[in-house]
């Protein structure tokens, strides 16, 4: 990482210093994003700045820069030329008022941060063997459209899927599947696919909504319906959707396997029409 904003700064990370008082730090009284760039440009930028104007909206926050200074500061931190493949990072607090009290004193300025890191690529081995998830009642608050910087359970999630040798953990509320701990959730069952509706029990997933765009722009028909968790446990295949891990493949589910264990076919096209999409957007036509 050769330099990150804060503040309306840009500085080498071990500069970047921040109150103890800040309301990031002591009450997680903020939003974030995080959006995948390919060879110097955003894949969805638009889509992303409107979730963290929702997000911001949401939790009472005015965004305290505009469309234009965010696509700069952006576009700053990713470099020219670009180096590699990243994803930047975003976060605006309630910023640093003199004293700890839930209620903020009006007129505290906000505190802003971005920064950028290299996107992993994604191991020969997924594309082959698929990943594994556990399941796990959902424990978050019920405002999960919020993209907000508490995620202690989130952390203790896939903490859990790590000591059981998965990925991640795919949750369930009263029966239904929400989302994963840092990822959203399709099914395909008898060549349905399926993904549960957006709502306030789960995050409105950029990559979601694109892997439902390519589904229609290829005449693949799709559901937004609550799926339930016999369903996920009888489904002939699993997805997971995230910004910095794209369309995943599940093989495993709580350690039995999913379909004939191996990922679909219609995982398999997604994938393609995924990484075609993506290299529009590398080259600049998207
Ligand atoms: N997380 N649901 C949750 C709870 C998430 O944290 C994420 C992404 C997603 C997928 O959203 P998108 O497709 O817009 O990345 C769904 C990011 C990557 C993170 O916290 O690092």
């Amino acid at each position: 990482m050769s330099e990150v904003y804060l503040n309306g700064a840009f500085l080498r990370p071990e500069e970047a210093k921040v109150s103890v008082m800040d309301r990031g730090f002591l009450f997680g009284d903020g939003v974030y994003e995080v959006i995948p760039s390919y060879g110097g440009y955003f894949l969805r930028l638009e889509q992303h700045l409107n979730r963290f104007d929702a997000s911001l909206a949401a939790i009472r926050l005015d965004n305290p820069l505009s469309r234009e200074e965010w696509r700069t500061l952006l576009r700053r931190l990713i470099g020219t030329p670009p180096a590699a493949d990243q994803a930047v990072y975003l976060q605006v607090t309630r910023g640093a008022p003199g004293s700890r009290d839930h209620l903020c004193p009006a007129g505290t300025q906000p505190t802003v941060f971005a920064s950028a890191s290299p996107i992993k690529p994604r191991r020969p081995e997924i594309a082959q063997d698929g990943v594994a998830c556990i399941t796990r009642p959902d424990i978050r608050w019920q405002r999960c459209e919020i993209k907000s910087i508490s995620l202690v359970a989130a952390v203790m999630m896939r903490r859990e899927a790590e000591e059981e040798g998965a990925l991640e953990t795919i949750m369930h509320r009263a029966g239904l599947v929400t989302e994963g701990a840092v990822s959203n959730v399709f099914v395909v069952k008898n060549e349905a696919l399926m993904t549960p509706p957006n709502s306030h029990l789960l995050l409105p997933g950029i990559t979601r909504g694109l892997a439902l765009l390519l589904a229609e722009e290829h005449g693949i028909r799709y559901l937004e319906e609550p799926i339930l968790l016999e369903t996920l446990r009888g489904a002939d295949e699993i997805w997971l959707s995230s910004s910095t891990r794209e369309v995943l493949p599940v093989t495993r589910l709580d350690g039995r396997p999913v379909g004939d264990g191996r990922p679909g076919q219609l995982w398999q096209r997604m994938d393609r029409l995924y990484q075609a999409h993506k290299e529009q957007v590398r080259n600049g036509h998207v």
